[in-house]
């Protein structure tokens, strides 16, 4: 099956701080485990360029928006190259192939009787791009606010809508039949208990802006930049041309504050236009600075360049991933990182790899002992490894994959210690070399089912393993090394930190 994953596109109208990377770098780790299991994947990313947000920040910037635009979607797909993200595809809306797909979806809309043109009035938080009701909001010296805190402002202005009120009973049909296509659980019951609250007809252009693309026969108008944006996942597949090979999309992940247009919007217009809405919007939590989200526009945000350059890339992967149960909020700390590093890398894996591979070319003469008969090691921590992490990944549970191979890094641990092979070099050396080729096997599979996450060291430590580039996938771990393969002196792939005082 071939597998479509996606970021959210994100606003130019800042440059990307670590909440950003986040996203993406979920993704990345699915794009490349489905690779790895021998699967078809594109992976999507990109920037959204319209919208009355990013016409101020291009002001506030005294530019030109489109040039301003050009200059911040750099910054973006410069950080996919920084946080080492493999996506198959780069998306800009201000694209002509985005524009055509924009404007060929609004005219199937039309055709198929889905779009009216009457007045809007009501409030609008130009922070989010999101039109509220008088009942979502609260009021603060004399100013109104949006439930995620952007100020909203009263707009009136002649308007098309799409007739979101028609899909209400369709929407919760297809969420009673398709149980994951919202995740997590407790999300898809905000949705529902909104979608059953009732549903009004959506607002899809404005005329008081320019900056957006142009509604088709009505040059007065530009569209609602989220329906232009959420387009952007069918452009990158050729729209209005057939979709067929990766559509329905296997994963759009988004954060929490995105999901009401991920999962209300984007299905509705999809099924109004006669396309499948995905397999699945996966909402995550927040990274948070004492306890405030981290954001653009409230300027706390951390810069995932910095971080890069101070722990390493793959440390920064690790932990970002590592640290937080997937879909839960979390409080970004550097103790909390320096930890995490020196806990699991340096000492837990980290010790695993060099006692393992030392000992190996002390008391094996620096080749690889034949393949034995499984031991307690395998059979109770890693026969099915590879199958517990491809489960938790189906679910997006990053965190739960990487506790159950660090629970078998531990356990591998555990059994070095117990079974001592140093000493074994003398009582018994038959079962020390046994012993060694079992915790090189166990370390294998570990190296391998890491790889996604941490692309380059788990590169380092496979070639440390003399594992060959063509057996670095999953369906190879079902082959034992031959054994007599000569092992490089092996090098600390992790180095520990002081923790700040
Ligand atoms: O909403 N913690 O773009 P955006 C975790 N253009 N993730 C965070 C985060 C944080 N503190 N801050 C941002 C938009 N993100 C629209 C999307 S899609 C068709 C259009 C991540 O620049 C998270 O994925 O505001 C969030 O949903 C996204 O960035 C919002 O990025
Ligand atoms: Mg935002």
């Amino acid at each position: 099956m071939p597998r479509y994953f996606t970021t959210p596109i994100y606003y130019v109208n800042d440059k990307p701080h670590v909440g950003h990377a986040y996203t993406t770098l979920a993704v990345d780790v699915l794009a490349r485990w489905h690779r790895m299991a021998g699967e078809e994947v594109y992976f999507l990313t990109g920037t959204d360029e319209h919208g009355q947000k990013v016409e101020k920040a291009a002001a506030d910037a005294a530019m030109a928006p489109r040039a301003f635009c050009d200059q911040v979607s750099q910054a973006f797909r410069d950080l996919t190259v920084t946080m080492g993200v493999s996506n198959d595809g780069f998306i800009r809306t201000t694209e002509p192939r985005h524009y055509e797909a924009c404007q060929a979806l609004w005219r199937k809309l039309e055709a198929n009787g889905h779009i009216y043109l009457g007045h809007y009035e009501g409030w609008y938080a130009v922070r989010d791009e999101a039109f509220y009701g008088e009942d979502e909001l609260t009021e603060r010296d004399g100013v109104k606010y949006a439930p995620s805190g952007a100020p909203v402002a009263w707009v009136k202005e002649p308007s098309y809508f799409f007739r979101l009120s028609a899909w209400g009973d369709k929407l919760l049909n297809f969420y009673e039949t398709h149980p994951d296509f919202i995740l997590p659980a407790s999300r898809r019951n905000e949705v529902m208990s909104f979608v059953k609250s009732g549903l009004q007809d959506l607002s899809i252009s404005r005329t008081s802006f320019s900056w957006g693309v142009p509604v088709p026969g009505d040059a007065a108008h530009v569209m609602y930049v989220w329906l232009d944006a959420l387009t952007n996942y069918i452009t990158a597949l050729g729209y209005p041309a057939d979709i067929p090979k990766f559509w329905p999309a296997g994963v759009h992940m988004v954060g929490k504050d995105i999901l009401r247009f991920h999962a209300i919007y984007w299905p509705a217009f999809l099924m109004a236009a006669d396309l499948a809405p995905p397999r699945r919007v996966f909402a995550h939590g927040w990274w948070t600075i004492e306890g405030q989200k981290m954001s653009k526009s409230l300027g706390n945000a951390i810069d995932p360049v910095k971080l890069v350059e101070e722990f390493g890339l793959d440390a920064v992967r690790f932990f970002l991933l590592r640290e937080v149960p997937f879909g839960q909020d979390g409080d970004f700390s550097r103790r909390a990182l320096i930890q995490r590093l020196n806990s699991e890398l340096a000492d837990s894996l980290g010790n695993l790899a060099n006692r393992t591979l030392s000992l190996i070319q002390r008391n094996c003469e620096a080749r690889l002992p034949e393949p034995g008969a499984p031991d307690a090691l395998w059979a109770e921590h890693i026969a099915n490894l590879a199958t517990t992490v491809g489960n938790h990944l189906e679910l997006q549970q990053f965190h739960a994959a990487l506790e159950a191979i660090f629970a078998a890094i531990r356990a591998a641990n555990v059994h070095i210690t117990e079974q001592a092979p140093w000493a074994l070099k003398k009582t018994d050396p038959a079962r020390g070399v046994a012993v060694l080729r079992g915790l090189h096997d166990a370390l294998r599979v570990i190296a391998t089912l890491l790889t996604p996450f941490m692309p380059t060291t788990m590169a380092a430590m496979l070639d440390q393993l003399g594992v060959p580039e063509d057996a670095r996938n999953l369906a190879a771990l079902a082959t034992p090394l031959p054994g007599g393969l000569a092992l490089p002196p092996p090098a600390p792939l992790f180095r520990k930190l002081d923790l700040p005082a």
